[in-house]
């Protein structure tokens, strides 16, 4: 059987070096060795520039910026909605390095600068006005990247410090839920000391109880200071349980503490929700489906959690499913979701885009909507909307970016609210119509990182779309004449 071939994932970094133009600044082809050579080709280097530029960027974000092809998207609240905005992936570089350059407001292949965070937030803090009931989920990863050899705890925690600094100024009365990514740590992938924790503590505390509206267990400090994880009630309406995903990650390598942990934080989840009165929103860092960046980068499917951690998590899921009306992850600086039905029920996760501009995506932050739905009055996740800037644009114009609506699930869904079913069944729907996955593809697949992403096989994106584990989306693709090993990297 003569399926597609893998050949569309290839892409090699002199490929991604030609797709990414202006990712370190400046014209590549004009290094100061090149104009000795000689005159004539300093000349053919000049026009090639100048037609480069020419092309490149006169092009208004908003021609490009918004999904366009189904029209415009609104963004649309009452002053009945609870809005959460969302931000994953800061990645803080709170001192400009050379990579930073002199752009005030970064640029790609670079981490976020202070002038980034200030006018995301600003915006935000704008988007966020008119609720009574407003919040932040701060999906993980506010630390900036450092070299693995070289990694600093010190620098990992001023990072940390100066976003929630930030949150502070632009978010004075709005409380914070925050999350642990793998950079939020004393050294990378590592299990943390209770020191750690300790050091995170104050500022996780002052930024969920700014404004006086969450509640937090009696428990909350000796849960948090042993293994980074909490839960919090907001306004007595939302109760978010941030999960610390380093203690499930594949990427941990001394296995055996791990363990101890992970099985430790899983039972604290079945007994949150198992006790738990109304509704929760779980968040945290590393997305329990398989990853897309692998897919796309790597060839390979990989998962961020460990299996066994995966399979006891979704026995909870499968549970408490009735309490839960959103998950949001983050890592992947992708803006995308999975669903999957598994012994009748059916979950949906959402994973989140990065603030950080490092692997070319367009800056972004999100907005989450949680209302009553009719008829029974039931609190759901509404919709969920994605705002994200051209950085490029404005940074070659140098002026302050402005953000542009750019997604809303429930749109591109037509749904009134994204619950784990409704989901499921409409992406089996749109999926199973008549050129029904070229659209999906169209309207999900668009994600921000254009000049990095190859051109996917349908059936390889419908199948990471549809399946949480490498088993699954293996089997998957099998049905399409693929043969499954380039796919699997770790299990
Ligand atoms: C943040 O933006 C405000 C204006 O909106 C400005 O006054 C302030 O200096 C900015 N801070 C940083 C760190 O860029
Ligand atoms: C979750 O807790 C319930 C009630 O205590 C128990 O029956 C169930 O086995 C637990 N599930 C897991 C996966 O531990
Ligand atoms: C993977 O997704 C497809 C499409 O939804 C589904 O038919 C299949 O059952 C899934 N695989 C598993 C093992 O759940």
């Amino acid at each position: 059987m003569s399926g597609p071939t893998y050949q569309q994932l290839d892409m090699d970094e002199t490929e991604k070096d030609k797709l990414l133009p202006s990712e370190k600044g400046g014209v590549q082809c004009c290094t100061p060795t090149r104009f000795t050579i000689a005159t004539l080709s300093g000349l053919v280097c000049l026009l090639t520039a100048a037609l480069f530029c020419l092309i490149r960027y006169p092009v208004a974000p908003r021609s490009i910026g918004n999904i366009g092809r189904t029209g415009s998207i609104v963004f649309q609240k009452s002053s009945e909605d609870t809005l959460m905005g969302l931000i994953s992936d800061i990645h803080l570089d709170p001192s400009p390095r050379d990579c930073v350059g002199n752009s005030k407001y970064g640029v790609f292949g670079c981490d976020s600068t202070l002038g980034l965070l200030n006018v995301t937030l600003e915006d935000m803090a704008r988007n966020l006005q008119g609720s009574e009931d407003r919040a932040l989920l701060m999906l993980g990863d506010a630390a900036l990247h450092q070299a693995e050899a070289s990694w600093d705890s010190s620098v990992t925690l001023a990072s940390i410090v100066t976003v929630f600094e930030q949150f502070e100024h632009h978010f004075p009365e709005t409380p914070v839920f925050p999350t642990i990514g793998n950079n939020d740590l004393p050294t990378h992938n590592s299990i943390p000391e209770i020191s750690w924790y300790s050091s995170l503590l104050r500022y996780f505390e002052e930024s969920l109880r700014r404004g006086g509206r969450v509640s937090l267990p009696s428990n909350f400090r000796e849960i948090f200071m042993y293994g980074g994880y909490y839960s919090a009630t907001f306004a007595d309406k939302l109760t978010v349980i941030s999960l610390n995903t380093n203690l499930f990650s594949a990427k941990v390598p001394d296995r055996n503490t791990q363990k101890g942990y992970a099985v430790s934080h899983l039972q604290w989840l079945n007994e949150t929700l198992g006790s738990l009165a109304g509704e929760a929103v779980i968040i945290g860092h590393h997305p329990l489906t398989l990853s897309l960046y692998g897919l796309y980068q790597k060839q390979a499917g990989q998962a961020s959690w460990r299996l066994e951690f995966f399979e006891i998590f979704r026995e909870i899921f499968n549970q408490h499913h009735g309490k839960i009306v959103g998950m949001f992850f983050g890592h992947e600086h992708q803006d995308t979701f999975v669903v999957e039905r598994n012994s009748g029920v059916d979950m949906a996760s959402f994973t989140f885009p990065s603030l950080s501009p490092i692997y070319s995506g367009q800056p972004s932050y999100g907005i989450a909507k949680f209302g009553e739905s009719e008829p029974n009055g039931e609190r759901k996740l509404k919709d969920i909307f994605t705002f994200h800037t051209w950085l490029d644009y404005y940074t070659v114009l140098d002026r302050k970016p402005e953000f542009l609506t750019y997604r809303s699930f429930g749109q591109i869904l037509a749904v009134k609210d994204l619950s784990f079913d409704k989901m499921f069944k409409k992406t089996e729907l749109i999926i199973e119509g008549s050129d029904g996955l070229k659209t999906f593809i169209a309207l999900k697949g668009k994600i921000y990182q254009e000049r990095y992403v190859p051109k996917l096989s349908p059936h390889l994106f419908y199948c990471y779309t549809t399946n949480f584990t490498i088993a699954a989306f293996v089997q998957c693709v099998e049905k399409f004449g693929y043969s499954g090993k380039p796919f699997i990297v770790n299990s």
